[in-house]
């Protein structure tokens, strides 16, 4: 049985890829997409949503619009990364999108998908955590409803958005430091992982081979995005972060994961949204995050360049 997921995202070069990689693998039943102010705002993240599905032909799944701001603090982008439009590099089909927006907000979306399964449903954020803080927080009653969070965020290492954090959970650290407190099951594929899952030449070259509109719009996004990355980071090729979240739902083999205790710093003078990733049991908490550590690359850009050939040519380009 394919597994029932919901994508939030902030589309986003990486964003993007894994809503091409949900909705064309057949391991995976996509149920519904919600969108969170963080790689640009609100608005720009959810036309984006719109924009990737149109072009990908991906029909049917609502997507709906959730928080513009985080819990507390400032808001932040990152539009050094992913440009003015937040998914700068491909000429996108301008105007409206032909994939409509779901009226309801992203958290009544969400909750009327949960309560509409006959199943539990996994919850894959790759973007700042406001939207599922929200819901969790809106309706407890629902967390057993979701069978597991799986997310790009943070690291066990040090970050990328200030010395000790990771984009995603600084833009809203007191959303994070809720989600991983919850109590239910988290699996976390942080920088230490993602940086792993680099798109090189070889990469995008065979991306381009598959000679379709949809393959062309993906090498103008990784084009775009291999430029900033080297800019900003020195990157020879820029880390495709938040897919590895759905590949590993497709194959746990591609990611190794240890078990951890995870905190979330939201005091830190200078540490504020770091995680705190205790891998060597140090400090006597329960051991209870998933965290993703070594990548099988080649069998990810595997799944990736086959999720862009299944749906080459469905969508509206131009
Ligand atoms: C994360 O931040 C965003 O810029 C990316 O989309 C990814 O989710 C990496 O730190
Ligand atoms: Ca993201």
């Amino acid at each position: 049985m394919p597994v029932p997921v919901i994508l939030d995202c902030d589309p986003g070069h990486d964003d993007a890829f894994n809503i091409l990689l949900a909705a064309a693998h057949p391991a995976i039943d996509l149920l519904a997409i919600t969108t969170v102010a963080g790689n640009q705002t609100l608005e720009k993240t959810t036309l984006n949503a719109r924009r990737v599905c149109a072009a990908a032909g991906v029909r049917g799944v609502p997507i709906a619009a959730g928080r513009d701001r985080p819990l507390h603090g400032p808001r932040r982008i990152a539009e050094d990364i992913h440009g003015a439009s937040g998914l700068d590099g491909p000429g996108f089909a301008q105007g409206e999108p032909d994939v409509p927006l779901d009226p309801r907000d992203a958290v009544t979306l969400v909750r009327d998908v949960l309560l509409a399964r006959p199943e539990p449903v996994t919850l894959v954020p790759t973007g700042p955590l406001t939207n599922i803080a929200v819901l969790l927080l809106a309706h407890p009653e629902l967390a057993g409803r979701i069978e597991r969070i799986v997310l790009m965020g943070g690291s066990t290492d040090r970050g990328n958005t200030t010395p000790a954090a990771e984009f995603n959970i600084l833009c809203d650290p007191e959303a994070a430091d809720i989600v991983f407190r919850s109590g239910v099951p988290v699996t976390m594929f942080g920088l230490n992982a993602t940086h792993q899952a680099r798109a090189t030449p070889e990469v995008v070259a065979r991306i381009a081979e598959l000679g379709t509109p949809l393959s062309a719009l993906c090498v103008d996004l990784l084009t775009y995005f291999a430029t900033t990355y080297r800019e900003v980071f020195g990157f020879d090729a820029p880390p495709l972060h938040d897919p590895l979240t759905v590949a590993h739902l497709i194959d746990p083999s591609l990611v190794t994961v240890v078990r951890a205790a995870v905190a979330v710093e939201l005091n830190g003078t200078h540490t504020r949204g770091a995680t705190l990733v205790d891998l060597h049991g140090v400090t006597g908490r329960p051991a209870d995050v998933e965290v993703g550590m070594e990548v099988d690359t080649e069998g990810f850009w595997d799944l990736i360049v086959e999720a862009v050939r299944t749906l080459g040519g469905r969508g509206t380009t131009s």
